[in-house]
């Protein structure tokens, strides 16, 4: 233990954690010496100000909010397409890129047991999430002969299973050696009055710290580093649950490029302005995303001059970064967003409680918090139906059904062109 145990309770107590200090009191003394230990790599500073923040983010703020340019890639003629889509091919081609799969998270709408990436998608060849990805890599090596590397991102909680997976699997006879795993960061839950939790395994309570602390991450863990080595210097970064993802895009790389930005996103139009997703936006003069929340419903509501929603870039998860803008900002602190989430504990009399309802604060980082850190980006507006079949739910809207419709539809239209 790096601290002796009086300095960690005295601590403790400075820190107002004395419901905590009871619950571990409990403990007998191998629990006990253990989750101490797990409390003296605490920045309490930190804690105290996650908590003093929580709900803060989510506020209406007086920024000013403004519409941003998006390139519609379906008004792009023939020569554009091919002049970015030959910029692109060419850092594909020399190994100057790669993709990161967020799979870190919980999947608690989807409900399956498991990583949701090893979740059954195509169920006529029984081809899970991940494979149906890995396909698009193996693609991609039919057509610029490299294989790209494949870095996915899991969580404490789904790593050994998703790794298993991919072993079991073979790798979905992908190069096992350029699919690289890594371990998201994680931040302490807290009770409504600001106390650590013990959890059921009697240790302490931890969650993982949202899809923006890739960054974070990626620089701890020297992943950067390693890609530095490697020569990549554009990184796709998306979401595990896109079916539809065009993970290796040549075009998308190449507008980037093109138009000396060191960043991307892709948008889809809103469906409706009440769509309840996040979209892309100017926020005080630099790109942002905001959630429709922050929106007032006139503005959700008003066109432009062509009729199209002035505010309806909205954001799929399928960004792209240049290696510069992924060092520069996993030194610099995103905001942490919090949400009350239901988490078992252990309480005062040593009981495992395992609540109906939510009982303690989780403290996530969102990526796109990482677009106010730039100057500009450029945003690519794609064709919802060609590019973004979500499973989030287990039934009805962005569930397994309905992206295997959008999936099966899209692959059927192009394999009859
Ligand atoms: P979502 O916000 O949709 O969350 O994540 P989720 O965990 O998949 O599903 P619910 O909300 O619990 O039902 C969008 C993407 O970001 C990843 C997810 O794996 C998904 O690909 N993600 C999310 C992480 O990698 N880590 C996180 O901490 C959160």
């Amino acid at each position: 233990m790096e601290e002796n145990y009086e300095d960690i309770m005295q601590k403790l107590r400075k820190y107002n954690q004395n419901d905590f200090i009871e619950v571990v009191n409990k403990l007998d003394s191998i629990d006990r010496r253990f989750i101490l230990n797990q409390v003296s790599q605490i920045d309490f500073e930190e804690i105290k100000s996650l908590y003093n923040d929580i709900g803060k983010n989510e506020e209406k703020t007086n920024s000013i909010i403004e519409p941003i340019n998006a390139i519609d890639k379906s008004k792009l003629s023939e020569e554009e397409i091919k002049k970015y889509e030959d910029i692109g091919t060419k850092i594909i081609k020399e190994n100057k890129f790669a993709v990161i799969t967020m799979a870190g998270g919980q999947g608690t709408r989807l409900g399956f047991d498991g990583p949701k990436g090893a979740f059954e998608f195509d169920i006529v060849n029984h081809k899970s999430i991940f494979e149906v990805l890995c396909d698009k890599f193996k693609e991609a090596y039919n057509k610029y002969g490299v294989y790209v590397y494949w870095y996915i991102m899991t969580s404490v909680e789904n790593n050994d299973a998703t790794v298993e997976f991919f072993k079991v699997n073979d790798y979905f006879g992908y190069p096992k050696e350029k699919i690289i795993f890594f371990i998201q960061g994680k931040k302490p839950m807290l009770t409504p009055n600001g106390n650590l939790i013990v959890n059921e395994d009697k240790r302490l309570k931890l969650a993982s710290d949202g899809h923006g602390g890739i960054f974070r991450i990626l620089q701890e863990e020297k992943i950067v580093d390693e890609m530095k080595k490697e020569g990549i210097e554009w990184i796709y970064m998306g979401g595990v649950d896109n079916v539809l993802a065009k993970l290796i895009d040549p075009l998308f790389i190449g507008v980037a490029k093109d138009k000396n930005m060191l960043a991307a996103g892709k948008s889809v139009i809103k469906n409706c302005p009440e769509e309840k997703v996040g979209v892309f936006v100017k926020k005080n003069g630099r790109p942002s995303v905001v959630e429709y929340i922050e929106i007032s419903k006139e503005m959700s509501e008003e066109k432009n001059e062509d009729g199209e929603l002035k505010y309806g870039e909205g954001h799929i998860l399928c960004n792209l970064f240049n290696i510069e803008v992924i060092e520069k900002t996993s030194k610099e602190k995103l905001p942490y967003h919090s949400q009350f989430k239901k988490c078992n504990y252990v309480d005062k009399e040593g009981t495992i409680v395992r609540p109906d309802k939510p009982n303690a604060y989780k403290f996530e980082n969102f990526l796109f918090d990482v677009f106010e850190k730039l100057d500009d980006m450029v945003i690519l507006r794609v064709k919802r139906e060609e590019e973004f079949a979500p499973i989030k739910n287990a039934e009805g809207v962005d569930s397994p059904e309905s992206a295997r419709k959008l999936y099966n539809d899209y692959y059927n239209k192009i394999n009859k062109v």
